[in-house]
């Protein structure tokens, strides 16, 4: 079926999970912190996921952005890291991401070829806002769907299905785009078409469902929703 929906994983996908700690690391008097920026980033984001799928599973939910406090504070002891104000500077630059420089133009573009442009997040509604606003998104994007409305995070298939809940379409009207394999793989499951966006070159996951595009960036997007 055409596709008439597209709709983004946020944090990855539109917006530069390494952005924060990138800056900190650039700062004047952060040499110390620029030695072990990428590996608390690492492990900032690894855990931050890792929480949100053990919270899933065990029922325990939290909003994303406690996990998001939760992670990095691990990645901090983890890498020896103990200034309180470090902490800040880095949870403030994340509520406030960056996104990658080709998402407003690819974003417009989805506009003028009459596609719906979705957001479909783990973040909570403030996170979700402080990083649409920051990037000026809001003009080109009819919502932002974030996991709060079901009180679970992906990949529980109720996240999913609260896109064809907002846009009465069909699944296989929906191209999800997303950067985190398991993310794209647990969309295809439910039946979405899915562009995995592999900018760093990783092995594709040994999981079900493979995505029916892989691009490395973000550009090719309006071609390959008119094209599929
Ligand atoms: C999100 C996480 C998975 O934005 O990146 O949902």
């Amino acid at each position: 079926m055409t596709i008439t929906t597209c709709v983004f994983d946020a944090y990855g996908t539109l917006f530069d999970v390494n952005a924060a700690a990138r800056a900190v690391a650039s700062e004047p008097g952060q040499e110390a912190f620029a030695a072990v920026w990428q590996e608390v980033s690492t492990h900032w984001r690894a855990k931050q996921l890792q929480y949100t799928w053990i919270r899933a599973l065990t029922g325990q939910h939290t909003d994303f952005w406690q996990v998001t406090k939760d992670g990095l504070d691990w990645a901090l002891e983890k890498t020896g890291q103990t200034d309180p104000d470090l902490r800040e500077k880095l949870l403030g630059l994340y509520f406030n991401l960056a996104a990658f420089p080709e998402v407003p133009a690819m974003l417009a573009a989805l506009k003028a070829a009459g596609m719906n442009t979705a957001i479909l997040s783990n973040g909570s509604p403030p996170m979700l806002k402080g990083a649409v606003d920051s990037a000026g998104l809001d003009d080109v994007l009819d919502d932002v769907l974030s996991v709060e409305r079901v009180g679970i995070f992906k990949p529980d298939a109720s996240v999913y299905k609260l896109v064809t809940d907002r846009f009465g379409c069909d699944k296989d009207e929906v191209l999800f785009v997303s950067s985190n394999g398991w993310d794209a793989t647990s969309a295809r499951a439910f039946g979405f078409r899915v562009l995995w966006v592999n900018r760093a070159g990783e092995p594709l996951d040994r999981l079900p469902d493979p995505p029916d595009r892989i691009a490395t960036d973000l550009t090719t997007v309006p071609n390959i929703a008119q094209a599929l």
